[in-house]
């Protein structure tokens, strides 16, 4: 079913559970996300980067494919097909072809641009029933080889675009996309603790989820945090088992090459993170 991510963010705010945000790259990815979100009766979030749209024939390509497999796996639980990170250009794009959930991503911005943007952007999205997650203080990554630790945000910036009307609220916390390093200190709950202070109700977004050690995801989504967002572990998790499938020489065994053996044994890898994710999030039952 699908539907915008406000209602399901709200109810997992109030209930203090947290809800899955799954970046999909392709068909074996969707697929894998709500053939388990409908096991397990949870609601979803499916991410989807410029990258990973344009990667996939476009906007209206994924929002058609989503549709389709909505339909075709008689899907009953709240599912969102979500822009993230999406520039101002990529959110009135995604918005016009269906996107039901809309990231709009100033960080980078000076913070008077970033905010006149995401007015802008709430604005367009709330006309037609779409949320919108704005962000401030970048969330770090490596990039060319060089792992930055992630920005830490500025309160009052955080009061003031949560005051946008904007439904989900990404504040940098020290967390980071892709792996951390191995002397990342954690997340800053202290920052945590003061953006929740003053962004009262939006609920928060917990971007980098991909190897947050389990406790401090937790105490995360106990303090607010309603959204965590992962990637990079399902891409891990196929890639491992696609090399072990091929490693094997299982793809030389009779019609191992085909892709629907291929991909199978990394596909079903990415499901097991996603059931360990809902599992962790607390959002089994919840749809
Ligand atoms: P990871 O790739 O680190 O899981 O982060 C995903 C993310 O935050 C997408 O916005």
């Amino acid at each position: 079913m699908l539907v915008s991510a406000k209602e399901m963010l709200e109810k997992a705010h109030k209930e203090g559970y947290g809800v899955a945000q799954i970046n999909i790259n392709n068909l074996e990815w969707t697929k894998a996300v709500l053939e388990v979100v409908e096991e397990l009766k949870s609601p979803v979030i499916l991410g989807v980067s410029e990258g990973a749209s344009k990667y996939m024939g476009g906007y209206g390509t994924v929002v058609a494919m989503v549709k389709a497999l909505d339909k075709f796996y008689h899907v009953s639980v709240p599912v969102a097909i979500h822009l993230d990170h999406g520039t101002y250009e990529g959110a009135f794009k995604a918005l016009e072809a269906g996107y039901t959930s809309i990231m709009f991503d100033g960080s980078s911005y000076p913070f008077a641009e970033n905010l006149a943007k995401t007015k802008e952007v709430v604005a367009a999205c709330h006309a037609k029933g779409v949320s919108v997650e704005a962000e401030v203080g970048a969330i770090g990554g490596e990039e060319d080889g060089v792992i930055g630790l992630g920005e830490v945000a500025d309160p009052e910036e955080c009061r003031q675009i949560a005051a946008t009307g904007v439904d989900m609220f990404a504040a940098g916390i020290g967390n980071i996309h892709g792996k951390y390093p191995d002397n990342w200190p954690g997340l800053r709950f202290d920052v945590l603790e003061a953006v929740k202070k003053v962004t009262g109700n939006v609920p928060l977004v917990l971007h980098g989820g991909t190897g947050i050690p389990a406790d401090q995801v937790k105490k995360a989504i106990s303090m607010g945090v309603s959204k965590v967002n992962v990637n990079t572990e399902l891409q891990l998790a196929f890639a491992e088992a696609t090399r072990k499938y091929i490693e094997a020489g299982k793809d030389r065994i009779g019609k191992g090459f085909d892709p629907r053996k291929l991909l199978a044994p990394g596909t079903e890898a990415a499901k097991q993170v996603v059931r360990e994710k809902l599992e962790m999030f607390g959002s089994i039952g919840k749809a």
